[in-house]
């Protein structure tokens, strides 16, 4: 028998969008962004292509784009650990993330909500940390700027260390074992839980014994030096925002190096950055598949919206199919309201650089929107040259896996699932079978931080 050095693997979860700019709902095969069967079928059909984890966003308002609801793509999304609590009931082994921020959530009622779907999906839980960084969000709140951004890391480290107290703060064994006990708990194992987080102060006890997995993973989503520092003192897993080759090597070189001056073995943060996949079954025909995606992603409406959250002023009398706007922008940088691509970007200098390009290529509105739009396409290719990019990317160590972002709901994981798990398989970069029953033990994490002096 043939014996190969194994490959490093690859993973896969999958970040349903709900709020985006690329999932294309207005096709006959478009299915409801709200309705339970689809995130059924994408939480069911992701579980029998071995992914790691279904993901779930979380917008605390309705985004908006030059003060008027955004209604182009789609705007809103049931609540995530609701929804993840429905989709623990069907499905067995699949990681279930919640996006909850730092900034408006109490850390004792939050720990609470995320160790109850930790337990009740048998140790399948995560909390995508994020800190939602933006005044315009706190004004739902009525607390507008409430922290600025090096503040809101500040208080996003003492709410995760409040948030795993609790978790902890239960000794292991407090359940009594057996029904001849007096007592079903032990309260001397039981500790209250008292911090000071500037802003307020808690006293509380955890309120549940721990899961199966010990308690939650933690993902972090930041990009920021701050936010880097603060994944790799504290989190698990990067939601990263680096998917392309190059770059993803250069985000993991700088993950790893702050992971071990964070005290940390270099690999002990996974890496999986959002990504979009246009397969087919030749190369030339996920090219043509790809153009129809873009087209549909970016219809002239949208086309001219996108200029003009950098512009910051209408452009409804500009031709989407004609030369770039000959006014300059009208803000100085960009808004927090105008989506993560661009967010606080010098809006002249892209104006600039948009108009050279535009220029350099001919490209109309709606070619330069295409070209530099969200996930510039993202993968693109048959079966078999996405299964050889991708174990590229494993054997770099470039990532870890990748957050898949289906362009079409509920179908868009099929061909990911039936067509290229398969191929990657046979080229041994991708899992054949769950490595365990908890999500810690699907990406092969080891016991959660708090907990590893004990162990
Ligand atoms: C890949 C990625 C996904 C994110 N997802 C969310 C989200 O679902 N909800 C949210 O409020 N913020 C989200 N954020 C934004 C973060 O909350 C954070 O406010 C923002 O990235 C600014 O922090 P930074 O300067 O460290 O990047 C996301 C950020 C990244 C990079």
């Amino acid at each position: 028998m043939r014996t190969r050095t194994p490959r490093n693997q690859i993973q896969f979860g999958v970040f349903f969008q709900g709020v985006n700019s690329t999932t294309i709902w207005t096709e006959p095969e478009s299915g409801s962004q709200t309705a339970f069967e689809s995130f059924r079928r994408i939480a069911q059909t992701a579980e029998r292509g071995l992914f790691a984890a279904f993901f779930l966003g979380e917008g605390l308002r309705l985004r908006e784009h030059l003060g008027q609801v955004h209604d182009l793509d789609v705007v809103g999304r049931p609540d995530a650990q609701t929804q993840l609590a429905a989709l623990a009931a069907i499905t067995e082994r699949i990681g279930l993330v919640a996006t909850q921020n730092t900034t408006y959530n109490d850390p004792v009622d939050l720990a609470h909500r995320l160790q109850s779907l930790d337990l009740l999906s048998g140790g399948r839980a995560a909390w995508n940390v994020v800190t939602t960084d933006n005044a315009w969000t706190g004004a739902n709140f009525r607390r507008g700027g409430y922290l600025d951004h090096a503040d809101r890391y500040t208080h996003a480290e003492r709410v995760v260390e409040t948030v795993r107290a609790v978790w902890d703060s239960w000794d292991d064994g407090v359940v009594a074992a057996d029904r001849g006990a007096t007592s079903w708990a032990d309260p001397s194992g039981i500790h209250v839980v008292e911090r000071d987080l500037g802003h307020y102060a808690v006293r509380a006890e955890g309120r549940l014994p721990r899961s199966a997995q010990g308690h939650p993973v933690l993902f972090q989503a930041g990009d920021s030096d701050e936010g880097r520092d603060f994944a790799t003192r504290a989190a698990d897993v990067i939601f990263s925002a680096h998917p392309e080759f190059e770059d993803a090597l250069t985000f993991a070189a700088d993950i790893r190096r702050r992971t071990r001056a964070a005290g940390r073995p270099e690999d002990d943060v996974k890496i999986f950055p959002g990504q979009q996949f246009v397969l087919a079954d030749t190369d030339t025909e996920a090219e043509e598949k790809a153009r129809w995606v873009a087209e549909h992603q970016i219809t002239p409406a949208t086309a001219i919206a996108y200029l003009e959250n950098v512009w910051g002023t209408s452009l409804q009398s500009y031709d989407p199919d004609g030369p770039l706007p000959d006014i300059d922008p009208v803000v100085e940088v960009t808004g927090s309201t105008r989506g993560s691509a661009f967010q606080f970007q010098k809006s002249q200098e892209l104006a600039t650089q948009w108009r050279a390009l535009s220029e350099a290529e001919g490209l109309s509105i709606r070619q330069l929107v295409t070209r530099v739009g969200v996930r510039r396409g993202g993968i693109v290719g048959g079966y078999s040259t996405v299964a050889d990019r991708l174990a590229e990317y494993a054997d770099a160590g470039a990532v870890h896996g990748f957050n898949v972002s289906p362009w079409l709901v509920p179908s868009g994981l099929d061909d990911i699932v039936d067509r290229l798990v398969p191929l990657l398989q046979d080229r041994g970069v991708y899992p054949t079978e769950y490595r365990g029953d908890t999500l810690r033990d699907h990406l092969g994490l080891r016991g959660p931080l708090t907990r590893r002096a004990a162990a």
